[in-house]
């Protein structure tokens, strides 16, 4: 079986997490990925959060699996004749510097369209034209300029980052599908195009409920929310704790254990349709026949008490228990899975959406593997490279004789 991404070549000029996440994704669906880093430096993530000293980290092997590694200076006389020749020989070029880098280094998009048109130029940046484009960007940065922050976090507290990277990895996923959008329309143009992605253009793209709760605002309160009925709504859409954001009403609730265990929690739905299996299942048959609690819109100002009732029964279960019980009636529920019961659960393992890889320097390592799943295209994760390990096979596939490359290599280019 043929990878769906076999032949595309990718120019990965990217570093730290957003970029590297788009790469990656690419190079587990086939295409061929090769990392351009700095002679002696490579991808700052190499070095930093180390668990073992001198032996690239965990946050650069889980986000460049599946790549080559070839050092460039691209500042250099020579690096950028070489630089030049890969842009002719690649199909993709992705990079995330701050804004102007790659011009700064001479390949403005108009120079790297007359070097090659078929070249499709992908960029991650902080922030799209306008007031801050010029600025630097990093994750919690997107996620506070997005849209996420202002409306996550416990109501009347702090504003909250979440853990879920959607500033980075996110806005590296969206990338991703520019450059596979603007790859199918090249095959009807002949010519590739210019892929931009802004990561507070991403987080607000994942924030989309949040707007529509904006716009709702002024048509008076979110009656979904923990603020109604007692609460004050002010002018912007409000952070609410762990309600759920949609139609049906959902919370977190403790169960058994969790006054030790920091995850013995389940976020429980109460779907309309599934309310009298869940009422019946906690000891609330009486809610069935009582107006005060039969239809949702009666529920709705007394969620909090509602919640409160549902608590007093998971808290006599363990999450999975609660989970047994309640899948069989419908009820939408999630018990609150940690990072060691994730990195454990067999079924993960099975399906390949977490992958045990061997590295020559630190041994075998976990890593989130393909989350997305072609059928007649598998995706096999293999590990991240080691600092230049492809430089020289890079290079001859590129056309440089061996002295050329000992040229390249004395004068530091490479
Ligand atoms: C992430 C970020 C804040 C890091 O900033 P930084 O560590 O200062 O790194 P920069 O991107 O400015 O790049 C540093 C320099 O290295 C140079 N460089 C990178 N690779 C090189 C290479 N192979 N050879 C020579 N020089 C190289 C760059 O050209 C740049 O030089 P310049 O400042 O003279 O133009 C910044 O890159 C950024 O805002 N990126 C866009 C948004 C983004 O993706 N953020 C999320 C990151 S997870």
């Amino acid at each position: 079986m043929s990878k769906a991404l076999e032949g595309v070549k990718i120019l990965d000029m990217t570093h730290v997490q957003s970029g590297p996440t788009c790469t990656q994704l690419l190079a587990w669906f086939g295409a061929d990925c090769i990392k351009v880093e700095r002679p002696g430096v490579g991808d700052a993530t190499r070095g930093q959060l180390q668990d073992i000293p001198d032996v690239d980290s965990l946050y650069f092997t889980m986000l460049n699996g599946n790549k080559r590694s070839l050092t460039l200076n691209t500042k250099s006389d020579d690096g950028k004749a070489i630089f030049t020749k890969l842009i002719e020989h690649c199909d993709v070029m992705v990079e995330n510097f701050a804004p102007g880098a790659l011009d700064r280094m001479g390949f403005t998009w108009e120079r790297i369209q007359e070097i090659n048109p078929r070249m499709i130029y992908a960029s991650v940046k902080g922030f799209g034209p306008g007031p801050y484009e010029d600025c630097k960007v990093y994750e919690n940065v997107a996620q506070c300029t997005g849209g996420s922050a202002s409306t996550t976090g416990e109501i009347g507290s702090v504003p909250l980052v979440t853990g879920a990277q959607i500033g980075d990895s996110g806005t590296g996923l969206h990338l991703a599908l520019g450059i596979v959008t603007a790859l199918f329309h090249r095959t009807v143009s002949g010519k590739g195009q210019r892929v931009t992605c802004a990561m507070q253009d991403g987080v607000l793209n994942l924030c989309r409920v949040k707007l529509r709760d904006q716009q709702r605002l002024a048509h008076g309160p979110l009656t979904e929310y923990p603020q109604y009925p007692n609460g004050e709504f002010g002018e912007a859409a409000p952070r609410a704790g762990n309600a759920s954001g949609g139609g049906q009403p959902g919370w977190i609730v403790k169960c058994k254990g969790w006054e030790t265990d920091p995850d013995a929690y389940i976020y429980v739905i109460t779907q309309a349709a599934a309310f009298a299996g869940l009422a019946k299942a906690i000891g609330h048959e009486d809610w069935l026949e009582d107006p005060e609690w039969n239809t949702p819109a009666a529920r709705l100002p007394r969620l909090e008490q509602m919640f409160d009732e549902i608590e007093k029964w998971t808290m006599t279960k363990n999450k999975f228990e609660v989970m047994d019980i309640l899948n069989p009636l419908n009820v939408p529920c999630g018990p609150i899975l940690s990072m060691k019961e994730l990195a454990e659960e067999p079924s993960l393992r099975d399906t390949g959406t977490i992958v045990e890889v061997d590295h020559p320097e630190r041994g075998k390592y976990l890593t989130v593997g393909n989350p997305v799943k072609l059928s007649d295209s598998p995706a096999d994760v293999a590990r991240s490279p080691l600092l230049g390990e492809h430089t020289d096979e890079i290079l001859r596939e590129i056309g440089l004789s061996a002295d050329d490359i000992a040229a390249s290599k004395s004068a530091g280019a490479v």
